[in-house]
């Protein structure tokens, strides 16, 4: 499968397909929240009927005050699309697969939906899940629930800024945005999610050099250190991928969370991307080791204990699943040039309307956006 990430994203804007807010801006708090459906067919229904109001939903929370920044992206599994949507699927979207290799463990854990809130104020987070959970409490099983935190300057637990090498302006939609390569599913993305926890005492027995060789960066200045010292076993090193001497990046919003009275600390990592095996090589990468055996450091010190794969439908998709069509299928399996000539049916109903003159639904549009700068 050929990618074109320079043409794929105007591809996308051609058909008005609006992308759910998978680059917002990053913020202070956030909640991961991790559910599973109940087994029943109408748990699906109430499911499919609450994506179609989930554009509604998210704008009477986010209108309590517009200055908090609130996003809400929606992502889902790969059982749990079939159940939902039914065929087709994105081309992608699998089981998140484990990897054992020495003592290390990227395990594979259960999740249909994903939540991902972001906001300035935890409040406005909270509410937007429990307004999530009072519409769907009834057709899902929640697994796992993080409340992050922004720690100092955007650092991790283990003391290092994070998020540094981000891409940011127009790179950001070339590293999320599926475009022309699965055009049905055009403006969608895949996300994975690791939660990790720490064991802080043996991090930080460690000298700050041994962690700065670790990591590869310089802790307080976060400078990228230079190759001439940095192993090939550092973090930034093993995460870094090329295809065709280009470098394939993602977008991460990776936050901190714990107990302290539990002396739990951790990480939850958090990578969107066009193609889940961006991810899956720098995974592989950081628990196999590039060579095998030349592993991620980090991981002496963090254990992994959840790994789930969702894919991000655009917010167009969810909001025409109101129309009580088959989504997907209108959108022409002849490819990207048929699936323009729909942009009618495909731009959202209320984009043209007076509060978001760019064309955004609230929830999705990435036109204008800088968030990462
Ligand atoms: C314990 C969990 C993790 C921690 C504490 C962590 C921390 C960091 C830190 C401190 C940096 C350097 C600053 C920056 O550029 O953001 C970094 C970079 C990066 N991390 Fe992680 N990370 C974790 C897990 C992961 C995972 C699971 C992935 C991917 C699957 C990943 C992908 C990346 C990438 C792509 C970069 C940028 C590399 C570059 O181009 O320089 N990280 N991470």
């Amino acid at each position: 499968m050929e990618s074109n990430p320079i043409a794929a994203p105007e591809t996308a804007r051609e058909m008005r397909v609006v992308a759910q807010r998978v680059a917002a801006p990053l913020t202070r708090t956030a909640i991961f929240l991790v559910v599973t459906l109940k087994p029943g067919r109408e748990h699906c229904a109430t499911i499919r009927s609450f994506c179609a109001d989930f554009a509604g939903l998210f704008r009477a929370v986010e209108f309590r005050d517009l200055e908090a920044g609130l996003s809400c992206v929606l992502g889902v599994g790969s059982d749990a699309w079939d159940q939902i949507f039914g065929p087709p699927r994105p081309a992608e979207l699998h089981v998140f697969r484990e990897i054992r290799a020495g003592a290390r463990h990227a395990v594979s854990t259960l999740g249909d939906l994903l939540f991902h809130i972001r906001a300035k104020r935890m409040d406005m987070c909270f509410e937007m899940a429990a307004q999530i959970m009072e519409r769907i409490g009834d057709a899902v099983s929640p697994v796992d629930e993080v409340h992050g935190f922004r720690y100092f300057d955007d650092r991790d637990l283990l003391g290092f800024v994070d998020g540094t090498e981000n891409p940011r302006g127009e790179a950001v939609i070339d590293a999320v945005l599926i475009g022309e390569e699965d055009a049905r599913f055009a403006c969608g993305s895949y996300v994975i999610t690791q939660k990790y926890l720490h064991d802080l005492d043996g991090w930080n027995a460690l000298s700050t050099e041994a962690q700065e060789h670790i990591i590869g960066r310089k802790k307080l200045s976060d400078i990228e250190l230079d190759d001439s010292v940095k192993p090939t076993s550092a973090h930034n090193a093993l995460t870094q991928i090329f295809e065709d001497g280009k470098q394939i990046q993602i977008l991460r919003d990776n936050m901190p969370f714990g107990r302290v009275g539990q002396g739990e600390f951790g990480t939850y990592f958090i990578g969107y991307s066009r193609s889940p095996r961006t991810i899956e090589q720098m995974i592989e990468n950081m628990f196999v080791g590039r060579p095998p055996g030349n592993y991620d450091r980090i991981l002496d010190f963090s254990r992994a204990v959840t790994g789930s794969l969702f894919f991000v439908p655009s917010a167009t998709f969810l909001e025409t699943l109101a129309e009580d069509a088959p989504v997907v299928a209108a959108a022409s399996a002849a490819g990207p040039a048929a699936a323009a000539a729909e942009s009618s049916r495909f731009a959202p109903r209320e984009h043209d309307g007076p509060r978001v003159p760019d064309g955004s639904l609230g929830i999705g549009s990435l036109k204008g956006e800088n968030s990462h700068e």
